[in-house]
């Protein structure tokens, strides 16, 4: 059942240019939650009106990760928080990525898409990684995040400083073929995460994805995050952020 919680800053650390590691103490948020849900925050009511939405990037030990890109006054406050500062924070919110803990995963992301993707591999038993990113700047803290719950880390950047050259799509075919897994799970941007459904679907895995997408209420309220589906129009804070591909592509 979602309430808010009253958390305490642990870190809240500059990991790449603007893109900040945020982790809080919230033993009952971590117990209740699951990977692919979000959480949002309450920010000063008298300076921001909407509480800011974040995907869960991280549940282990009582800490609650996420990470955020400086973007507007909202983050560039959260920015400014330190360690002991209290935060008021909304979760569970949304339906999180669902799989059986013994099966062999294929974690698909890009940019910020990689955040709930790392809370996947904190969960999964066995889950591989594809990283893909604009260059090395954006993808460096990825690995070293990733290193400790993912088994094998695959890179791609756009201008090929670091990893394969190229996009995630390129490659996702031939590491395919070279492990069985049994689903494929991807967070990005929607071209992206359209191609990797795509090809998923033609080696027959099942494919869940999740969006990311500028929300107000985050609570199903406001109609703001709603999208065209084969069921008809849906809203990705409520009826997602995860769906099967095959529902939303
Ligand atoms: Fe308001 Fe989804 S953000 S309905």
């Amino acid at each position: 059942m979602k309430k808010f919680f009253e958390t305490e800053i642990k870190s809240n650390v500059e990991v790449a240019e603007k893109i900040f590691r945020l982790e809080v103490a919230a033993r009952e948020i971590s117990e209740i939650s699951k990977a692919g849900q979000f959480v949002t925050i309450k920010l000063p009511a008298e300076e921001f009106t909407l509480n800011r939405p974040f995907g869960i990037a991280g549940l282990d030990g009582g800490i609650l990760k996420m990470f955020y890109r400086v973007v507007g006054r909202g983050t560039k406050f959260l920015s400014t928080l330190k360690p002991g500062e209290k935060l008021k924070i909304l979760a569970p919110l949304g339906n999180g990525f669902t799989f059986d803990p013994d099966e062999k995963i294929l974690l698909v992301g890009g940019g910020m898409g990689l955040a709930p993707l790392l809370a996947a591999a904190g969960q999964a038993d066995f889950a591989d990684v594809l990283i893909g990113g604009k260059n090395s700047e954006e993808v460096k803290f990825w690995i070293s995040e990733f290193k400790a719950a993912a088994d094998e880390i695959f890179v791609t950047t756009d201008d090929g400083s670091f990893g394969k050259h190229g996009f995630v799509t390129d490659f996702l075919p031939e590491i395919l073929v070279r492990k069985n897994y049994s689903r494929v799970l991807t967070c990005g941007p929607e071209i992206m995460m359209r191609g990797v459904a795509k090809i998923s679907g033609e080696y027959e895995l099942p494919c869940l994805v999740s969006f990311e997408k500028r929300m107000a209420c985050g609570l199903g309220a406001c109609l703001s995050c709603s999208t065209d589906t084969k069921s008809g129009r849906k809203k990705i804070c409520k009826d997602g952020p995860v769906f099967d591909s095959r529902e939303v592509f």
